[in-house]
């Protein structure tokens, strides 16, 4: 151990590069806004219409902790309350919390910003003293997020020593090195943390200087399985030359070329030596490999790689049901919370229940249950708002409308009003189309989704639709209403998205390609299982909208793949529950850039595919391949939430693949005893992938308990045709799918021709459609 770091030090001329270089608030201090957050600023924290407190709110010296300070004196000690840079998910501009928009109006909440957190936590409303002030809070804030982003775990623990606390005599006792720790998100066992200080504190004076600060936090986050591969590949043990690196660029089946080499020790190796050198200390190895360039989802995925000029079809869209709930839809209430969540998460279709409100005004929640209510134009003025933050492509609002006439024609005035340009009012072109429109054409536009009524040239089998019900409403309530029910203001701005009642396959061929149905989840899987293949042939050309059945009152999730499987596009999900179902479609919505459209494999965009998702022992979409996962170790796993006697975890971790029926399955390491820092495993398992462009592989964590159940820590799904061979990391995700940096597994990848599974498919014949 020692030696390795000696042998970096030993490289002259500037020490100190090997280990803690950069210092702590370097750069940003200057920074006009981060100096305004430094000095604190008096605000108003607004709660709800009666709930508003006076506080300071002031930037801590470390650049990423921010205090609230209560100005009463007696509520000082009990109301320090302070959040991390860390735990903001996103700032914005105003008030948004509809309650303190209806009560100020929206001049004064130009003073307000609101801070968004990762997770369940409720959003700060805060109201500054100017306009000016406010947006510098939010200025500033992004700088600090965006500083963070940057930075690997490993840099910003080089940060280190940062002068935020008491004694500045460069020693530092146990609660602070903790402090310091959580700072950069290493929140460990205190049992090994203490034990490891107690090695470290040579002085036995209880504190550790800068010196044994290094050791300790070297010797907290050391990783042999990289310094084995380092050693593995550098020929004089020390440094990777520039050759050593491009043995191991190729063996990770990475661009190998010196340029690419060189490139990479440019950026990673901070040794200014050895950077002039060509040459890769064993710090700028363990920095590369840390890095997201080198996580196990290929960072070209990362962008919008696909083509995006297909018709809308042929695309999977990320879709959300119920939008408006924040928990279950019997109790939950409403809120335009979750619309800012989802769209900020690449969603492309939210929902929207809409019912005849007080004063003319239509509001949305869900019917006949106790959710309380939110006034449409809120939730309008919202999506106005956010709709295009995550994503430029189309944004779909599947209106579920129970409005009379009279509120619909409301609803329309407030999409044309506060939408404006966005809102698709006609259709793009003039020439009558026979197929949807791209995401590209409909870049930055707003589509809404409902009933319309066709004017008699348009459609002869959709007057007959109109006695239907819209999507999920009640028999009983479709069977009241009449053609008279719809607002001709409302049903104009339905243009490409036309909801019609399914009438089988033949009926649907007949009907316009901007006409769509929407099927229940257990609708959906019957047709799946009976006529899997018409179904995939009629999702080629139209889109099809999936919602859970309306038994699941938690507002549990169905399994979102058996309907990608057939091509269904529309598959909405409860965002607000998290589980398995929104980890698939987290990572099915992984790659592309986040944008919420992902391209569907080509054997499905074929109105004569012959692609059955359930029966593809060959045929289109079969290209089996032999994927070999080695499941080496984790790195700083979480603490469980359960309270356990020691609260050690005991990881084991499942490798997972979703997708068609014959290609699920799943496999699990042993757990390791008493270790969330660095536990080992050394795991190796095979999964034949018969459909691989359908594919997800999921890798879950979990804590062994013998008495319960396991306790589920972290996971990682991605598309299987995303994912990079060789040594990776894996970087986990809560259950809200919100970062748990700098938790990570570290794996291998290998893929290899299946032979077995090719000389036991039915030969090329079946293969030529594809
Ligand atoms: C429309 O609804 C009425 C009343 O339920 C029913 O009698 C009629 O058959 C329906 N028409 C069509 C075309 O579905
Ligand atoms: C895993 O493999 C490495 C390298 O072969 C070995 O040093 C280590 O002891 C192994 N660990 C476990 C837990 O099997």
């Amino acid at each position: 151990r020692s030696s390795r770091c000696q042998s970096i030090c030993l490289y002259p001329p500037k020490h100190h590069f090997c280990l803690f270089s950069m210092s702590c608030c370097a750069g940003i201090q200057e920074d006009e806004d981060v100096k305004k957050m430094l000095q604190g600023s008096s605000m108003v924290k607004v709660r709800s219409r009666h709930r508003q407190k006076h506080r300071t709110l002031r930037l801590l010296e470390d650049g990423v902790t921010i205090w609230c300070q209560s100005h009463k004196l007696k509520n000082r000690a009990k109301e320090q309350h302070t959040f991390s840079i860390m735990d903001v998910e996103c700032v914005r501009e105003g008030c948004q919390l509809e309650t303190v928009r209806h009560k100020m109006g929206s001049e004064s909440t130009k003073q307000g910003l609101t801070v968004v957190f990762k997770g369940p936590r409720k959003s700060l409303v805060l109201l500054c003293q100017s306009e000016e002030e406010a947006q510098q809070w939010v200025r500033g804030i992004r700088t600090l997020q965006e500083r963070m982003d940057k930075m690997t775990h490993k840099e910003k623990l080089d940060q280190y020593p940062f002068p935020a606390y008491e004694n500045h005599d460069d020693k530092m006792s146990y609660e602070e090195v903790q402090r310091l720790l959580r700072m950069i998100n290493v929140d460990q066992s205190d049992q090994y943390a203490r034990s490891l200080f107690q090695k470290c504190d040579r002085s036995a004076d209880g504190r550790l200087d800068n010196k044994e600060i290094r050791v300790f936090c070297r010797e907290l986050l050391r990783r042999p399985e990289l310094d084995a591969i380092f050693n593995h590949h550098s020929a004089d043990g020390f440094v990777l030359s520039t050759d050593d690196l491009r043995d191991f660029l190729k063996e990770q089946e990475e661009d190998c070329s010196v340029t690419h080499a060189q490139s990479l020790i440019l950026t990673y190796e901070l040794n200014e030596w050895a950077q002039k050198s060509h040459l890769m200390t064993p710090d700028g190895f363990n920095r590369y490999m840390l890095s997201k360039q080198n996580y196990v989802i290929n960072p070209d995925h990362a962008r919008v790689y696909q083509d995006m000029t297909q018709p809308l079809a042929h695309y999977f869209i990320s879709s959300s049901h119920n939008t408006y709930l924040i928990k279950d839809q019997m109790t939950g209430d409403s809120s335009t919370e979750p619309y800012i969540r989802a769209l900020n998460h690449g969603c492309r279709c939210v929902e929207l229940d809409c019912w005849d409100g007080d004063g003319g005004e239509p509001v949305i929640y869900h019917g006949h249950t106790l959710t309380s209510r939110v006034p449409f134009v809120e939730v309008i003025n919202t999506i106005n708002e956010n709709a295009f933050n995550a994503s430029p492509f189309p944004l779909i609002l599947s209106l579920e409308n129970h409005c009379s006439v009279e509120q619909q024609a409301v609803m329309a005035r407030h999409l044309r009003s506060i939408l404006g340009e966005k809102l698709l009012q006609r259709p793009l072109s003039t020439e009558k189309s026979k197929c949807l429109p791209s995401p590209e054409d409909l870049k930055g536009k707003i589509l809404v989704k409902g009933r319309r009524e066709e004017s008699a040239g348009e459609c002869s089998s959709s007057s007959s639709d109109l006695n239907s019900s819209d999507d999920e409403t009640s028999v009983a309530e479709g069977r009241s209403k009449k053609k008279k029910d719809l607002s001709p203001e409302l049903s104009e701005l339905v243009v490409y998205t036309r909801s019609v009642h399914f009438k089988g396959f033949d009926q649907a061929a007949k009907n316009s390609p901007y006409q769509m149905s929407s099927f229940s989840e257990r609708e959906a899987l019957k047709l799946i299982k009976d006529s899997g293949v018409l179904f995939v042939r009629h999702n080629s050309h139209k889109l099809s909208r999936i919602y859970p059945s309306g038994r699941r009152l938690q507002s549990s999730n169905y399994n979102p793949q058996q309907m990608w499987n057939a091509g269904c596009q529309i598959v909405a999900l409860n965002f607000q529950t998290p589980g398995e179902q929104m980890d698939l479609n987290q990572g099915r919505f992984q790659q592309n850039g986040l944008c919420g459209y992902v391209l569907k494999p080509p054997f499905m965009c074929q109105p004569d595919s012959t692609f059955n998702p359930e029966n593809v022992g060959g045929g289109p979409g079969h290209r089996p391949i032999l994927l070999t996962i080695q499941v080496i170790s984790a790195q700083q796993l979480p603490k469980p939430k359960r309270e356990k006697p020691r609260s050690i975890v005991d990881p084991q971790v499942w490798v997972e693949i979703h997708g068609v029926p014959i290609d699920n399955n799943k496999q699990k390491t042993h757990y390791v005893k008493n270790n969330g820092l660095n536990p080992r495993w050394n795991c190796t398992f095979n999964f034949i992938v018969r459909v691989p462009d359908l594919a997800l592989v999921r890798f879950m964590v979990e804590d062994h308990d013998y008495t319960s159940s396991n306790e589920f820590l972290g996971q990682y799904t991605l598309p299987f045709t995303s994912m990079q061979s060789g040594h990776r990391h894996v970087p986990l995700v809560k259950l809200d799918g919100s970062s748990l940096s700098p938790s990570t597994l570290f794996i291998h990848v290998k893929f290899s021709a299946c032979l077995d599974v090719l000389f036991s498919s039915p030969g090329p014949k079946a293969d030529r459609i594809n």
